[in-house]
């Protein structure tokens, strides 16, 4: 089948910048791909719209580079890539909480990234809220890269070839944070995830029909999960306690950033897209199967001040209403997005 590409982010590889004769030159051409961020047909328009950073093949091309880069961490051994795996749409597959540099812990479950250009905050609490700058963090976080901004930009700027790609996105060659930032911008609001099953029976594709699970897994999805995981996006973005007990850190959520009494153990509502390979699951990880999370919604609702009322008691379902969801759940998934050679790492 023809995949309509141009549905969402037409990317095509131009095989044909081969930049011969430039000697300093050594950027592969093929890690270079032509990039058209378009909205997909339905879908809110996004947050991030590229606005002071015009999204371009170079420079998508440098953010990928640097997304993948290890010498961002102190002893060269961790990338943004480790802990977000383009097969598990950027999440980290079957780790609980983030593993950073010297093997260690964080507190907290690596998110997904795909669709990035819509969300309104950034990581579980909401404590960032511009995509430019949600990088600093882990760079600086002693758990995952611990390293220095300046630190960062003396490493990239010590190499010729960023030098030359930094020239040809921003005009000249200079290494800064402010440019950094915003080529690993280009490549993560261009992560556009719009083509699993469930999008194209959306689009009416003719030779995409739901099963009779999935069908059924849709409509309870709509009576049980739709007020949180909404639209197209199936997140509305807000922060909300789902009825879980606090962890050993006692993680506070929202609460952290905001200081509220109300907004304790309130955390971002996830988007579902890929949810079945992005395991395991919540802000902590503490689910590692979709069953698991449905038994959760079921039987395993903690009631609090800040519980979110519609959850209190619990969702009643069967057992076949459970599998019927995880069905429809499963019809999230996007493997045009997961294995996309775009946003894999690049050769050099
Ligand atoms: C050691 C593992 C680790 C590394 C390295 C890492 N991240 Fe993350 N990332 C996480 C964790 C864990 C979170 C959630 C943190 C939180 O909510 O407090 C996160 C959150 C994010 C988010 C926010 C997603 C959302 O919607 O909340 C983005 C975007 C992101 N990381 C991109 C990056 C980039 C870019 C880099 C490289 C500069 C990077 N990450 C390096 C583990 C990591
Ligand atoms: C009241 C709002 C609300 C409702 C209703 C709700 N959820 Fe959630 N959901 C959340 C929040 C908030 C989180 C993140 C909680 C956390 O990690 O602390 C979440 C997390 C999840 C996750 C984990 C995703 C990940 O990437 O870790 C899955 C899967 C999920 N919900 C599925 C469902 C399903 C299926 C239903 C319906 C049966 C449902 N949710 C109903 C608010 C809700």
């Amino acid at each position: 089948m023809k995949k309509l590409l141009s549905a969402s982010i037409a990317i095509t590889l131009m095989s044909l910048i081969w930049l011969v004769g430039c000697k300093k030159d050594t950027i592969d051409p093929a890690t270079y791909v032509q990039v058209d961020f378009k909205v997909p047909p339905g879908w809110p328009q996004p947050v991030y719209t590229f606005e002071n950073n015009p999204l371009s093949s170079e420079g998508f091309s440098l953010g990928r580079k640097i997304f993948y880069d290890t010498r961002l961490s102190r002893d060269n051994t961790i990338s943004c890539g480790s802990c977000h795996q383009q097969f598990a749409s950027f999440a980290h597959l079957d780790h609980d909480v983030s593993h950073g540099i010297h093997g260690l812990l964080g507190t907290r479950n690596s998110p997904d990234i795909a669709n990035a250009a819509w969300r309104t905050s950034f990581f579980w609490d909401g404590g960032v809220n511009h995509l430019e700058n949600q990088p600093i963090a882990p760079i600086e976080n002693h758990v995952e890269m611990d390293m220095t901004l300046p630190e960062v930009i003396d490493r990239l700027n010590a190499d010729p070839d960023y030098r030359t790609r930094f020239k040809k996105v921003f005009g000249d060659e200079t290494v800064n944070t402010q440019r950094m930032l915003r080529a690993l911008a280009q490549f993560m609001a261009a992560m556009v995830s719009d083509d699993s099953k469930y999008d194209r029976y959306v689009r009416n594709d003719p030779n995409t029909k739901l099963t009779d699970a999935e069908y059924r897994g849709m409509d309870l999805f709509k009576q049980h999960c739709e007020s949180c995981h909404k639209g197209q996006l199936f997140s509305d973005y807000s922060f909300r306690n789902n009825g879980l007990t606090p962890n050993a850190v006692n993680d506070s959520g929202r609460a952290h950033i905001t200081r509220r009494p109300e907004d304790r153990y309130k955390f971002k509502v996830p988007s579902l897209r890929n949810v079945a390979v992005t395991r395991p699951y919540m802000h902590d990880g503490r689910f590692f199967s979709l069953d698991a999370v449905l038994e959760h919604y079921r039987t395993g609702i903690s009631v609090s001040p800040t519980t979110d009322p519609m959850l209190i008691g619990g969702i009643a379902m069967s057992d076949q209403d459970k599998k019927d969801i995880i069905s429809f759940l499963e019809t999230l998934t996007d493997s045009t997005f997961l294995t996309n050679p775009i946003f894999a790492e690049p050769t050099q």
